[in-house]
């Protein structure tokens, strides 16, 4: 059993990381799901919560808070960073190691030997900008593995890479970190 930090940001692909969450909790494993403000706004945290059987967190300030230092204390005892779906710009704040929201900030709360990984899911179009590639390149120089989307149809009808992959497959990839 591993005890999994899974942080979502606001991707349209939220609704396979709560598939993922699902299966995960059904694999025996502990999910303590960390939504961005963004993400909570397109699918509730409620969500993830239900599925997991743990709180899921949003804000580090006023209400919904666990405890007085929820970056700290979620971090603690992690044994899995797990990012996804991951957007640019989440992309982005983890990659230049900002802190501007509970997710950020309790990703850098947790000790660098506990391994990290990121799924990006984005059109494809955003997936070919330069600055988003430069940014995944320093996430992963910093040790985290990032898992390259699948190509296919996206939300939106443009077609290309950036597609969250399936749940069996990211359950797959993941086999040895868990
Ligand atoms: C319905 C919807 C779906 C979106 N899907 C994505 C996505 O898959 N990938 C992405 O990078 N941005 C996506 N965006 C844009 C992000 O939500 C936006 O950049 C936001 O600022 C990201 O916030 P966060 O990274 O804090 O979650 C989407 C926006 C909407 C409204």
């Amino acid at each position: 059993m591993t005890r999994i930090l899974l942080g979502c940001g606001a991707s349209a692909a939220l609704h396979k990381a709560a598939d993922l969450a699902s299966k995960l909790k059904g694999a025996g494993h502990e999910v303590h799901a960390v939504l961005t403000p963004n993400a909570d706004r397109l699918v509730s945290a409620q969500l993830f919560e239900a599925l997991t059987g743990h709180p899921a967190l949003v804000h580090e300030f006023g209400e919904g808070r666990m405890t007085a230092m929820d970056h700290i204390s979620l971090a603690q005892g992690s044994e899995l960073l797990l990012v996804a779906p991951a957007t640019a710009d989440l992309v982005g704040r983890l990659a230049h190691g900002l802190a501007t929201d509970l997710l950020t900030t309790m990703a850098l709360a947790i000790p660098a030997s506990v391994p990290r990984v990121i799924v990006p899911a984005m059109n494809p179009h955003m997936w070919a900008q330069p600055a988003v590639g430069r940014n995944l390149a320093t996430l992963a120089g910093d040790g985290w593995r990032v898992l390259q989307p699948e190509t296919g149809e996206m939300a939106c009808g443009d077609v290309g890479p950036g597609r969250f992959p399936e749940t069996a497959d990211l359950l797959q990839r993941l086999a040895d970190l868990l």
